[in-house]
């Protein structure tokens, strides 16, 4: 007998697997007897224990049964065959309908291509050492309640230093039991349409829209209707006449990824519609701090008492994705079976986390660091713009980049995004076609260009080659 002679597993791991194989292949026949340990150690020069610790692991898992004052034998089990079938479900794909769907509009994201990526903060500019000790410090000294389970929505310090910031800053109306920490904003999504709706639903979504959130809606079962955004935002007067929907789905701040902010009138008829169809509005507030020209917009939620909105917020944008911190401010009616929900269905946990957030913000570093970003994000855009100036120039249209951390690119056609994708994948430089964005027809197309996540040295660079593709791709000027 031999054992595979690798060093990095235990002596005692690599006899279970010699023999477990062995009972697997059937080299080892249903009711044979077993080298005793005394035996096995005697021959493979392994020291008793080791082989009785490979035994024992065989007996508990039940390939080997016990019989006194005979020693150990294979079991013989009555689907032993099946040991040696491939399993269809795990060799084969076999998605359900939804999990196709759902699989059709994930799209990888990630990866190493930072110019263009949308929706990625600057992670350079991070302050990785600052955030790093108060970490530390609240994981040193987390009492034991944190290491439990928890159902009170999110840490209290963390509830009450967010409803601060977000009454001053955004005008939103909450106490702080109203906000329930989420891990994330798509979290947020997928709980609201899992405690509102049944499967079927209807949902309105802009058209185009946010992905992430068509697919949480399309997660649970909802069926969306694209409401078409114009250049003032979502124009309910133009959604379909059908059966009212749950949920309204709207980034009204700024729209993504049209970048347009809904205007007053359209804010009070979105209102009032959902008001009179008994829906839902989910208001996205994902990026409103990155306004370049004027101060921050009141949300929705805050324009009227006791609106028909839940406002969803996360710090993917404003700190880091990976954090997965967001959370949602609910009206009274609905905190207590969200955040019980909540508890039992996506269990809460990271209070360390939550704690260190809490003292980020009461101590000014939050309020400090969303300055930087903006001042940052304002100079990446403009270097971005820069580069862009010989495609302008030959009548390049650019959307007006007084907000958020992306500008738009008109396009003419579909075949042209296609086109410029296809050469920046070359160039390892990432496109995001405005085309992905539609649920149905694309009415238009475009690029939606990051700029936030690169340094502007890289803007620069990826831009002057998109600049140079968009002019090669129009073909000799025409004038
Ligand atoms: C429109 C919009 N909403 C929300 C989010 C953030 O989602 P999360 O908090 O799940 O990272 C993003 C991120 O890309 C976004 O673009």
């Amino acid at each position: 007998m031999r054992l595979a002679a690798r060093c990095e597993q235990g002596l005692s791991q690599r006899l279970y697997v010699a023999l477990r194989g062995w009972i697997e292949s059937g080299e080892l026949a249903a009711g044979e007897a077993l080298p005793s340990s005394r035996q096995l150690s005697h021959e493979l020069s392994i020291a008793r224990n080791t082989a009785l610790a490979a035994l024992d692991r065989l007996a508990a898992e039940g390939f080997v049964v016990t019989r006194p004052g005979a020693g150990l034998f294979v079991a013989r089990l009555a689907l032993a065959g099946a040991i040696h079938q491939a399993p269809i479900a795990s060799q084969e794909r076999q998605l359900s309908r939804r999990g196709e769907d759902l699989l059709a509009d994930s799209a990888l994201s990630g990866g190493h291509h930072r110019a263009f990526a949308p929706g990625v903060p600057a992670l350079d500019l991070f302050p990785r050492e600052q955030w790093q000790r108060l970490l530390r410090r609240h994981q040193q000294r987390a009492p034991e309640a944190w290491l439990a389970y928890q159902s009170s929505g999110g840490m209290t310090a963390l509830k009450t230093a967010l409803c601060d910031y977000l009454r001053l800053s955004r005008s939103v109306r909450c106490t702080p039991q109203q906000i329930l920490i989420t891990q994330g904003a798509q979290q947020g999504f997928e709980l609201i349409a899992r405690m509102l709706t049944d499967p079927g639903d209807d949902a309105w979504i802009e058209e185009p829209g946010y992905v992430g959130a068509q697919v949480a809606l399309k997660a649970a079962g909802l069926s969306l209707t694209p409401v078409p955004v114009d250049a003032e935002g979502i124009n309910i007067d133009r959604a379909p006449k059908g059966a009212p929907p749950k949920l309204i789905y709207v980034t009204p701040s700024h729209q993504y990824p049209q970048g347009v902010t809904l205007g007053l009138s359209r804010r009070l008829a979105l209102l009032e519609a959902a008001r009179a169809q008994g829906a839902w509005i989910i208001e996205d507030d994902y990026d409103s701090e990155f306004r370049y020209s004027s101060p921050p917009l009141a949300s929705l939620q805050g324009l009227v008492d006791q609106a028909p909105v839940i406002y969803v917020g996360t710090f993917s944008k404003v700190l880091y994705p990976g954090l997965r911190l967001g959370y949602l401010v609910l009206p009274e009616a609905l905190v207590e079976p969200f955040q019980r929900v909540n508890a039992r269905v996506n269990r809460e946990g990271q209070y360390a986390v939550q704690a260190a957030l809490a003292e980020f913000i009461e101590q000014g570093h939050f309020s400090r660091h969303v300055a930087r970003m903006r001042r940052a994000y304002r100079s990446r855009q403009a270097a971005l713009r820069h580069a862009l100036v010989p495609a302008v120039d030959q009548g390049l249209m650019l959307s007006e980049g007084h907000a958020g951390m992306h500008l738009l690119a008109g396009l003419e056609n579909v075949a042209c995004e296609q086109a410029l994708v296809e050469a920046g994948r070359a160039r390892g430089i990432l496109l995001s076609p405005l085309s992905r964005y539609f649920t149905g027809p694309p009415t238009r197309a475009g690029l939606v260009l990051g700029y936030a996540g690169s340094p502007e040295i890289e803007i620069q660079r990826a831009g002057g080659w998109l600049s140079q593709a968009w002019i090669d791709s129009i073909g000799p000027a025409s004038g």
